[in-house]
């Protein structure tokens, strides 16, 4: 076949990496980089290396076929590895463990296993909710709120400890060594290795961050093994007494203390920022509002509290998640390279070279969808669910290293959002436009609301 040349974005201020772009929110900039190049993919060099960025459906299909690309640990997830190791998010595809904690940890996080984590996503969710009764006069900071609900409901359904992070204003020190770590990471991703190197300071306060986490989690660790049985029905449980059906081996230690850290990590920003901005959609678009109170009021009348049966018959709810996760996809890519030299449509890719699949542009592609830029429910219904390309849409990433916690995000968003309008009416009195903060992932800036208990039949 013909093999095109793939453009190029020249005078770009680049450091060292994929993620190395100046400024403080590089997808954006790559975002704009890719509006301004409709073939659908551009590469950057880097210190005469090269970088792909690919956004458009027909190579993005291509780049998920797995039996051609691997997903690769590149910076930051190789940073990230620094505390969350082998664990799940940041293992190699090389290193066995990462199959043996698949297989052990796949039926923990299938859709029936939900229903045994539902009472401890309510009690955290009902947290949220009187902490909210309390500050009707206040503005909500969103995202923050959104993390602590978050935290607190990985906390407790996976591992039975308690961050109780509505009770205080200061966020628990396991919380604030993670969120430096987190921080530290992005920027050693940001920076030559040579600078990260000189920075002597830094590197302990990091490495103290690291310990802090690494010693509670041992805590929680030792304290359930001290109980005279390894199990319980949570993921600690499970990682404690399952063996691998296929090797009959236990879960290593340690490995095990990465795969509660790599919980912890993967399993707060995501959904938190999954949650603030369906809250931004929900206000910018007040007749998907006007359904989803609708929906509220018919699932969850006069205060009654929700079950997990309620809460999978919901169904405006769910759609307003999913078309939230396809216009702002918390995650701004993932990135796989080639076994060996290929081609993806007319262009040539070598073996190990680096190709970003960049999701904000592939979920607001022409190709792939119908009026991309909007706001629309509807695609979700099930007879048009066929309508949009079938790569148009990775908010959970590809294949077999896809997340493993999308069924606990997606039943802990909509069972928080049915609380929030089953009890609030939300306005934005300072009418917030979007600003984009990016550590690991993507969440709203400064967005605020204000909320009012609801008055019966508003
Ligand atoms: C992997 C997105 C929630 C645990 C991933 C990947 C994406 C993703 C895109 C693939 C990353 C890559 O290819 O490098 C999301 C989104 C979420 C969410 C958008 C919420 C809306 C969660 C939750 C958990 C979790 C709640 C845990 C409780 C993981 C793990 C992996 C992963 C362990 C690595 C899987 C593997 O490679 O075996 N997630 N995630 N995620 N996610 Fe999530």
């Amino acid at each position: 076949t013909a093999t095109r040349s793939i453009p190029a974005l020249r005078g770009v201020p680049f450091l060292g990496n994929a993620l190395q772009l100046s400024g403080d929110v590089p997808t954006e900039f790559l975002v704009e980089a890719a509006d301004k190049h409709p073939e659908g993919i551009y590469r950057v060099d880097i210190l005469g290396r090269q970088a792909l960025f690919v956004y458009d459906p027909d190579l993005v299909d291509e780049v998920c076929d797995e039996t051609r690309f691997y997903k690769s640990v590149a910076p930051p997830l190789s940073i990230v590895r620094d505390f969350a190791g082998d664990g799940l998010f940041t293992a190699r595809g090389n290193e066995p463990v990462w199959g043996q904690a698949h297989r052990i940890l796949m039926p923990a996080f299938g859709q029936r296993s939900m229903k045994a984590y539902f009472p401890q996503m309510l009690e955290v969710a009902e947290a949220l909710t009187t902490s909210w009764t309390a500050r009707q006069s206040e503005d909500l900071a969103v995202a923050d709120d959104m993390t602590r609900l978050t935290l607190d409901t990985i906390a407790l359904t996976g591992f039975g400890y308690r961050f109780d992070s509505f009770s205080s204003l200061q966020l628990h020190p396991f919380l604030q060594a993670m969120g430096n770590a987190l921080t530290e990471a992005m920027v050693r991703a940001r920076q030559p290795l040579m600078v990260t190197r000189m920075r002597a300071r830094r590197e302990e306060a990091y490495r103290a961050d690291i310990r802090a986490m690494q010693e509670l989690v041992d805590d929680v660790i030792r304290q359930r093994r001290g109980h005279g049985h390894d199990g319980g029905t949570d993921l600690l449980g499970l990682m404690l007494e399952a063996t691998d059906p296929r090797t009959g081996d236990p879960l290593p230690d340690e490995n095990i203390r990465n795969q509660v850290l790599t919980f912890l990590i993967a399993g707060h920003e995501t959904t938190s920022g999954l949650l603030s901005f369906a809250l931004y959609n929900l206000l910018r678009n007040p007749h998907v509002l006007a359904q989803a109170y609708q929906e509220v009021d018919r699932f969850l009348p006069d205060g009654s509290v929700p079950t997990y049966e309620t809460t999978m018959k919901l169904d405006v709810i769910p759609r307003v998640l999913e078309e939230t996760l396809r216009i702002w996809s918390p995650i701004p890519g993932i990135i796989l390279k080639p076994f060996a030299d290929t081609t993806i449509g007319q262009y040539r890719v070598l073996a190990g070279q680096q190709i970003f699949v960049l999701l904000p542009s592939l979920h607001r592609h022409a190709k792939a969808w119908d009026r991309p830029d909007e706001f629309d429910i509807d695609r979700w219904l099930p007879e048009r669910r066929g309508e949009h390309h079938r790569a148009g849409y990775k908010p959970f990433g590809n294949g077999e290293r896809a997340c493993i916690g999308r069924q606990f995000a997606l039943t802990e968003a909509r069972l928080a959002l049915a609380m929030i309008l089953q009890k609030f009416a939300i306005s934005d009195p300072h009418a917030y436009r979007m600003q984009v903060k990016q550590t690991l992932t993507l969440k709203p800036e400064g967005f605020t609301i204000r909320v009012r208990e609801r008055r019966p039949h508003e």
